[in-house]
Parts: C-alpha cells; sequence; structure tokens
C-alpha cells in the first residue's frame, strides 16, 4: 500500500457541498478527491427544484422550519431546522452576489417555486428546472481562482483510516482500478454524496452507491437514520439507469398525476392531493405502477406548450425518450432519490469520529427526519459546508499553506463484478425499497452478506456496509414512518418517535 502524506484538508466529493466547503477554507490548503472532476457526477448538479428558503416577504424561517418539522414525521431535530432556515436568505444572497443566475420577476424579486409540503412558494430556482447546474456552474467558476484547493479527479473512497478512535487520512483507488494509496491528512470531510444507486431505479448519478457513508461505516462512524430513504414520485420512466427527474415544481405548477383509466388518484388519496408529502406521493406512484396502471404526469392542462420552454431539462429528457408532454402524458416511477440517513454530525459538521466531518448527503445532520422536505438538500449541504470548513478552521494546528502532493496510482486492486453490484441493487429494490417487511428484509441483510463475502474490491464492501445499515435499521424500526412504510408494522408507534442510531458493528448482529 502506498502511503502519502499532506497537510491539505482532505475533502472527498466534488459537488455542492464539497465546493462550497472547499471555498469557504480558502485559503486554507485543501485536497479534493472525486472519481470526476468538480460537479460531474455529483448530484447536486442534477437537482432541479431549487434551494428552499424564505425570500418571500410574507415568508419565515420560522414557517419554512415549520413546515421541515412536519414533513419529517416527527424525527427532525427542531434546533438543526431553525439554525439552518435561518441561514437560508444570507446564503441564496451569496449565491447571487457569486454569479448565480437565479430566476427573477419583473420587480427584481426572486421568482419562487411551490412545491410539495412546503406551506409557501419557496424554492429560489434557475431557468425553471436548471438550478443544481447553474448553482455548480458559478462555484466551479469561484474553484477555478482558488488557487489553495488542489483537485484529484479518478479517485474512488474505498476507506477511511483511523487509529484509536481519530481519523488519520483516507484510502483511494484509481476508477478504473489500481493499487490502493492511503493519504494522510489533519482532517477529512466526507461530501460524496447518498447512496441512490444502491437501488435499480434512482434519479442519482451513475456512482452515487453509498461508498462515502459505507467506508465511515467500516472506520467506525456513528450512522444515523440509514432507513430513511426518500424515493421521488416523479422519475420519469424513460428505462434509463439512472431515470431523469420530473420535478416536484411541475405539480406546484398544477400538474396532475393520473392513471391510464384518467384518474387522478391522489385526488382520493391526500386533501393536498398531487402536493401531499413525498412519501405519500411515492407510494401511490408505485402501488399504481404495481398494478399495472401506468402511473403519469399530466402537464397538459397547467402548462400546454409552456412545458418545454419553462421546464427544459425535463423537456430534454422526454424528447430524449420520445415522449411529447405538450400532445400526451409522462410515464412516472418512483425512483431512490435521496438517503436522508447518512453519517450521523452535530451542529459543527462532526461526526462521532475525531478529525472527520459531514456534510450534503452523506451527512445526516437531523434536519430531514424520515421524510425531506423538497428543495431542503441543497440548502442544508451549502449550511454544513460552511459550518464544517469554520470548525475545521478552528482546530488547532491546521497548516495555513501546504504543498500540492503527487499521486500515482500503480497496477493491481480489485474492481467490483459487475454482476455483483447488479445482484446488490436487485436485492435493494426487491426487499428494501418503497415497501417492507420482516421476512425481506432479513432476507436482504443474508444476500448482502453472502455477497459480500463473494466479492473482495474494497469498494464494493463500502456499498454492502450502507445496504446493511439500511435493511438492519429498517428491520429494527417495526413501524412505518416518513419514507419508511412496514407491511407489516404499517402504524405509526408514538414510542418510536426518535432518530436511529446504528454503528455497522451493531448493525451486523441485527
Ligand atoms: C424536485 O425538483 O422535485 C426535487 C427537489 C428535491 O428533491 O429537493
Amino acid at each position: 500500500m502506498t502511503r502519502l502524506r499532506t497537510e491539505r484538508v482532505v475533502i472527498i466529493g466534488a459537488g455542492l457541498g464539497a465546493i462550497s466547503a472547499a471555498l469557504a477554507l480558502a485559503p486554507r490548503p485543501v485536497l479534493m478527491i472525486a472519481p470526476e472532476p468538480p460537479g460531474q457526477g455529483a448530484s447536486s448538479a442534477w437537482a432541479q427544484g431549487g434551494v428552499a428558503a424564505a425570500m418571500d416577504a410574507a415568508d419565515s424561517p420560522e414557517a419554512h422550519a415549520a413546515d421541515t418539522v412536519a414533513a419529517g414525521a416527527g424525527t427532525v431535530d427542531a434546533a438543526i431546522a431553525d439554525l439552518v432556515t435561518r441561514a437560508a436568505r444570507e446564503h441564496i444572497h451569496e449565491l447571487t452576489g457569486l454569479g448565480t443566475p437565479f430566476d427573477r420577476d419583473a420587480q427584481g424579486g426572486y421568482v419562487l417555486s411551490r412545491e410539495a409540503a412546503h406551506g409557501a412558494a419557496r424554492v429560489v430556482r434557475v431557468k425553471g428546472d436548471q438550478a443544481g447546474r447553474q448553482i455548480m456552474d458559478t462555484l466551479i467558476a469561484a474553484l477555478a481562482r482558488t488557487p489553495s484547493v488542489q483537485v484529484l479527479p479518478g479517485a474512488l473512497l474505498t476507506g477511511i483510516a483511523a487509529s484509536g478512535g481519530r481519523v488519520t487520512g483516507v484510502e483511494i483507488e484509481a476508477v478504473e482500478g489500481s493499487a490502493p494509496v492511503t493519504i494522510e491528512a489533519p482532517a477529512v470531510l466526507l461530501a460524496g454524496g447518498g447512496s441512490g444507486g444502491l437501488w435499480l431505479h434512482t434519479t442519482n448519478p451513475p456512482r452515487i452507491r453509498g461508498q462515502v457513508i459505507g467506508a465511515a461505516a467500516r472506520a467506525g462512524a456513528m450512522i444515523a437514520d440509514a432507513e430513511f430513504v426518500q424515493f421521488h414520485p416523479t422519475a420519469i420512466a424513460t428505462g434509463e439507469d439512472p431515470l431523469p427527474l420530473a420535478t416536484e415544481a411541475l405539480r406546484g405548477e398544477g400538474a396532475w398525476l393520473v392513471n391510464d383509466a384518467g384518474q387522478r388518484f391522489m385526488s382520493a388519496l391526500h386533501p393536498d392531493a398531487e402536493l401531499a408529502p413525498r412519501d405519500i406521493v411515492a407510494r401511490a406512484v408505485f402501488a399504481e405502477r404495481q398494478a399495472g396502471r401506468n402511473p403519469a404526469l399530466d402537464t397538459r392542462a397547467a402548462l400546454g406548450p409552456s412545458v418545454v420552454e419553462k421546464f427544459p431539462a425535463v423537456a430534454e429528457a422526454c424528447a430524449r425518450a420520445e415522449i411529447d408532454p405538450i400532445a400526451g402524458t409522462i410515464p412516472v416511477a418512483a425512483a431512490a432519490h435521496y438517503h436522508m440517513g447518512g453519517v450521523e454530525t452535530d451542529a459543527r459538521g462532526r461526526s462521532s469520529l475525531e478529525g472527520l466531518w459531514a456534510c450534503g448527503e452523506a451527512a445526516s445532520t437531523g434536519l430531514h427526519g424520515a421524510n425531506r422536505l423538497a428543495s431542503n438538500g441543497l440548502l442544508e449541504a451549502l449550511v454544513f459546508a460552511r459550518r464544517c470548513a469554520e470548525d475545521i478552521m478552528g482546530e488547532t494546528g491546521m497548516p495555513v499553506t501546504a504543498p500540492e502532493i503527487a499521486v500515482a496510482f500503480g497496477p493491481g486492486g480489485h474492481r467490483p463484478a459487475p454482476e455483483n453490484v447488479a445482484a446488490l441493487r436487485r436485492l435493494m429494490t426487491d426487499h428494501v425499497a418503497v415497501l417492507r417487511d420482516g421476512p425481506g428484509l432479513r432476507r436482504a441483510l443474508a444476500s448482502i452478506a453472502a455477497l459480500e463475502a463473494s466479492e473482495p474490491a474494497p469498494v464494493f464492501r463500502t456499498m454492502t456496509a450502507t445496504a446493511t445499515l439500511v435493511a438492519a435499521a429498517a428491520l429494527r424500526r417495526t413501524e412505518s414512518r416518513g419514507g419508511h412504510c412496514r407491511i407489516d408494522f404499517p402504524e405509526t408507534d408514538p414510542a418510536q418517535a426518535h432518530r436511529s442510531r446504528l454503528t455497522l458493528e451493531d448493525a451486523l448482529k441485527i
């Protein structure tokens, strides 16, 4: 194993949390490690809706926090919701100052989208459905002007190096396979995304398969709320992998969910119909699809031909799949979209392991509870990236300058067999998805263990670690709450109205 030492802060990931933290740390030296160059392959760049922020004079951070708590189904940390929603306006103003072209009305006010379970139009957007891409482009331009950041693309995280309960660095490999390299560093920040690709149907970019959470868990970090996975109700059912998203803002504009009998099935299920909390809509879409009734999004009455101009990313995905949203409906499916669970952090972004911080989807701060409120994901990444950076800067002995390091990957190592990755995704889809039950979860745990035993690639073990944590936490939570639905325990149990905490060691005993 090659061993290198840097005095730079190591950041894993190159999406919104990673780049925001690197910018906030400047001019302190950073080494940013990711499979792809900044912004590519990151979930944040694919976010359509935008950033939730109480920008309207009639809105308030308190109302935003209250909606966040309500959507989270009894397990949101109210103090975290308070601090995140209060910070939102400042972050929007900063992104605006950096040049993000947020949509504005004739008076110069922010155009705000309405999304499910928000009591107000509150989602700051760009060109309808381009928020993630445009925010990332703004930050990537700022990164290019920041010489303190060394970027190392083409590398995968395979493990976290720790000694005596303190994180000492990271273990990485080249994306195409290589001998492992350990990089020792004074601080490690995990900002490398969630777990969507552990399921066959996902809206996440291709490489996002729980590796970062799993690597932290294998090093002994506490993982919170692993069972809470958010399925988005309106992935466009094109048959692609991953599936393109049809943003919830379409429903905010009045688009309906219909089945092939022409019924608006959400009207019978919830007073807010298509704008019911996301978990409820996802289960309804899943049920319609299971019953063979082909759920679809009908934008015709609400938007007509303007859908193409107002939602260009959706229109482009439709065109690629030869779907005409002006003449007909858009077929949809529920798809793994956001992992509420992740590396447990406190309000400073610190994990349970000294020397290890986490932000963005890799982290579980307590903001999302059992069901994330739409467009709170980008907001949380922005707020906690800064908090992590400030906390890391406050550590004693953090260097102010450090030379760049040269990382050369030698031959060797193991890449996971594609059939093992496919089998893992299949079993998570069959047993640990929208609907769960005890026997299925037990079968999943046994199959994950068998797959892991047959596959030597370290990166595969990071995926199986996360899969194990999701299935074990789901088995332990004998109730239904938010995104976690047990068909053998359909009720919500007030005695389980708390976050879940689980180490990998404990998960393996469940
Ligand atoms: C969407 O635009 O529907 C997704 C927004 C989000 O997941 O926060």
